[in-house]
Parts: structure tokens; C-alpha cells; sequence
């Protein structure tokens, strides 16, 4: 890893395609809220890159942001999948090694779009989770914020309002996901719904958002009510 900023090189979460919009806006808000993250790119140099750009954003008191590749990303205890789900798993296989006992977690939404816009996009595998799971096998998935916008996230000094759908089958490694969201994320909540074989049904959100923000012209995200 080469470090954007004098920093300790141990990151508390790895974002793969950090270079993205949605991994990029999530490094900035970890990083904002103290955590130390590394961008993963395919282009570990583009990772070096992005990580120090995205440093020049934080503000005083920030935790720290560094680049390099997905190797690299993929030494934190939680390792944020941000890429495009056509392909993810001839990504994330070559790291499966690295990937055994981390938590990974899954924001990938399968969509297809046409004239009428996105409508969630069906894999044999079930789910863009579940293709992760099968590439990287000792990895603990879980699926969770796709309804997030990378518009809001990155927004750093405006307060999130809305929740974050969370689903899989270790109770740890939601736990953790979780507290990347209510301890790192303010004003957002992190909801549970359940095993990792709703995973589809949270990705289908995806294209339930997009529409919605289309139609209103908005980066409207979720609430459950009721808990
Ligand atoms: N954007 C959102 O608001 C949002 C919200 C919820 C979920 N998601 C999910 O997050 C994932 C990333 O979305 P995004 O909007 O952040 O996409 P994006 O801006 O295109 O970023 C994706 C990143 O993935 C990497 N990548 C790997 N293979 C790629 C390929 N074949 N083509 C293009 N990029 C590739 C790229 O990093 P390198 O080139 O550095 O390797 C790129 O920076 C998707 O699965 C999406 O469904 C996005």
C-alpha cells in the first residue's frame, strides 16, 4: 500500500473499485469519521491516485485514505465490493485467498435498462452476492447499501436521513457492516433484514431508486418504520 498520507498502513476497511462513485464516497465518509480506508483499483497506481485526491477533500481531524490494489484493499478486517457486478467474480477470485475469514460485503445491483428505465437484472446465481460468495468461498458476505446514492455520501458535511438495508448469514460480520453504518455513517441506521438469500431482493432496490429518482428528480433513499 503507498500511503496518500503519513498514516498508518493498517486500514480498518478496504473498498474495492474505491475509485468509483459509490466506493469513492464511502472512503470519503469512513475517512471523515476517523476510520483509516484503502481505495482498491485494478490499477494500483489509480488507487494511489484516487486515495490522494479523495485526501485533499477531508476534513481536519479525518482518519486516512490510501491507495493501491485490490490485494491491498483486501487486507482489512471488512472489504467493501464497489464494482460492476458484470465480471465481479473474475475480480474478486484472484484475491479469494486474502478474501478467506474478511468480511465482504456486497453493494453490487445487477440491473438492465431500456427505454423505460432499470429493472433489477436476474443472474443464475441468484444474486450479485451470491456470485461474490462463489468467487471467494471463505469470505463472509453480506449484502447491504443499495439503496445508498454516492451522491449523498459524498456530500461529507450533510447528515445522512435514511436506513441501510443489511442481509447475510454471519452474525458477526453483520455486526460489523453495521458499525460501519450507525458509528460511521451519521445519521443513517443500519437495518438487518435477514440471511444473505435476500440479497436479490435488496439489489431489485437498486433499480426502485433509480426509477424513483428519475420520476422526482431526487437522491431519495429508504426508511423502514415501525422497528
Ligand atoms: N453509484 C451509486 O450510487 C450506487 C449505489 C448503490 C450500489 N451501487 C453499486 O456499486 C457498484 C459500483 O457502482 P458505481 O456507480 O460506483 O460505478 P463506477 O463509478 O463505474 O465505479 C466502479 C469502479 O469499479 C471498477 N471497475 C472494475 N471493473 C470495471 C469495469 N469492467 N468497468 C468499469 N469499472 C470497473 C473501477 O475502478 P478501477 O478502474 O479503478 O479498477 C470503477 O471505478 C455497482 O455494482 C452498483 O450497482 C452504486
Amino acid at each position: 500500500v503507498t500511503s496518500a498520507t503519513p498514516e498508518p498502513a493498517t486500514a480498518d476497511v478496504g473498498v474495492l473499485g474505491g475509485t468509483g462513485k459509490l466506493g469513492s464516497a464511502l472512503a470519503l465518509r469512513w475517512a471523515a469519521s476517523g476510520l483509516t480506508v484503502t481505495v482498491g483499483s485494478r490499477d494500483p497506481q489509480r488507487g494511489v491516485d484516487r486515495a490522494a485526491q479523495l485526501s485533499a477533500e477531508l476534513p481536519s481531524g479525518s482518519g486516512a485514505i490510501l491507495g493501491g490494489s485490490y490485494a491491498d484493499a483486501a487486507d482489512a478486517p471488512v472489504v467493501v465490493a464497489a464494482i460492476p457486478t458484470e465480471g465481479a467474480g473474475d475480480l474478486v477470485g484472484p484475491i479469494s485467498g486474502r478474501l478467506a475469514g474478511r468480511v465482504l460485503v456486497s453493494t453490487l445491483a445487477p440491473l438492465e435498462f431500456d427505454a423505460d428505465g432499470p429493472t433489477p437484472g436476474h443472474l443464475e446465481v441468484g444474486s450479485a452476492a451470491a456470485l461474490l460468495a462463489a468467487a471467494a468461498p471463505g469470505a463472509r458476505v453480506v449484502g447491504g447499501f443499495h439503496t445508498v446514492s454516492a451522491v449523498g455520501l459524498g456530500d461529507v458535511d450533510a447528515p445522512l436521513d435514511e436506513d441501510v438495508l443489511l442481509c447475510g448469514d454471519d452474525d458477526d460480520a453483520l455486526a460489523a457492516t453495521a458499525a460501519l453504518v450507525d458509528d460511521h455513517l451519521p445519521g443513517a441506521r443500519a437495518v438487518v433484514v435477514g440471511p444473505l438469500r435476500l440479497a436479490a431482493a435488496l439489489e431489485g432496490l437498486t433499480a426502485v431508486l433509480i426509477a424513483t429518482n428519475k420520476r422526482h428528480r431526487a437522491h431519495a433513499g429508504l426508511r423502514v418504520t415501525g422497528l
